[in-house]
């Protein structure tokens, strides 16, 4: 059956920056409702290669204040432009989710990059997931996705990794559409 709706849903979907995102957030209810519908996703093997950190609050502020003394500790020399940027970061957004990636590189069937991608549906699934339950969301990483100091922040595994920090909360001012692609520079045709 043909859903007019959910293909609409999915021509206007935009991202709303992090820094617009405001209070009121999504309730424990609401977020527990929007990770419900977004971990519905592909997954070759069902091996459900990845997980969630939930960061609220307190947390966010907590972290942010850690990534900004781990960074000091790295570059001594850094700028406080960019110290303050760490802090703030996890500090503005109502609710922010850590997608992680736990792969497992020597699976005998599912290559690591299949169960990447996986993680990165999930991560996209919960923008979808977000804005349909009225709030604005954005998918952002940063220097500490690849920093294995920032993941024993978060105590990951070696074989995990954070592929995305989505941000949720309320969305404020409607953000400005971005340029996309039309459909024909992205589409070719095979010729044999
Ligand atoms: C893997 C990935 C990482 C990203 N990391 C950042 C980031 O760190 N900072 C940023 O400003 N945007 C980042 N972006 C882009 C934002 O999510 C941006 O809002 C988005 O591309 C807007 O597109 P949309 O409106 O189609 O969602 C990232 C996107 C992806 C897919």
């Amino acid at each position: 059956m043909r859903n007019d709706t959910a293909l609409q849903f999915l021509r206007d979907r935009r991202s709303v920056p992090s820094a617009q995102l405001q209070a009121p957030g999504p309730s424990p209810e609401q977020l527990r409702e929007i990770i419900a519908a977004a971990i519905r996703v592909p997954d070759h093997g069902k091996l459900v290669p990845w997980r969630l950190i939930e960061f609220s609050g307190e947390a966010g502020v907590r972290f942010g204040a850690a990534l900004a003394e781990l960074h000091r500790r790295i570059d001594p020399g850094v700028p406080e432009p960019k110290l303050a940027k760490d802090r703030d970061r996890f500090a503005h957004s109502p609710s922010v989710l850590a997608v992680v990636a736990c792969i497992d590189e020597r699976h005998p069937k599912i290559p690591a990059q299949e169960q990447l991608l996986s993680a990165g549906c999930l991560a996209f699934n919960l923008l979808l997931a977000a804005q349909a339950a009225g709030f604005g969301a954005q998918w952002l990483t940063g220097w500490s996705c690849y920093d294995r100091d920032a993941a024993r922040l978060l105590q990951l595994k070696d074989n995990e990794r954070v592929i995305a920090y989505i941000h949720i909360g309320g969305r404020g001012d409607e953000p400005p559409e971005r340029k996309r692609p039309a459909v024909d520079d992205v589409v070719g045709s095979w010729q044999p």
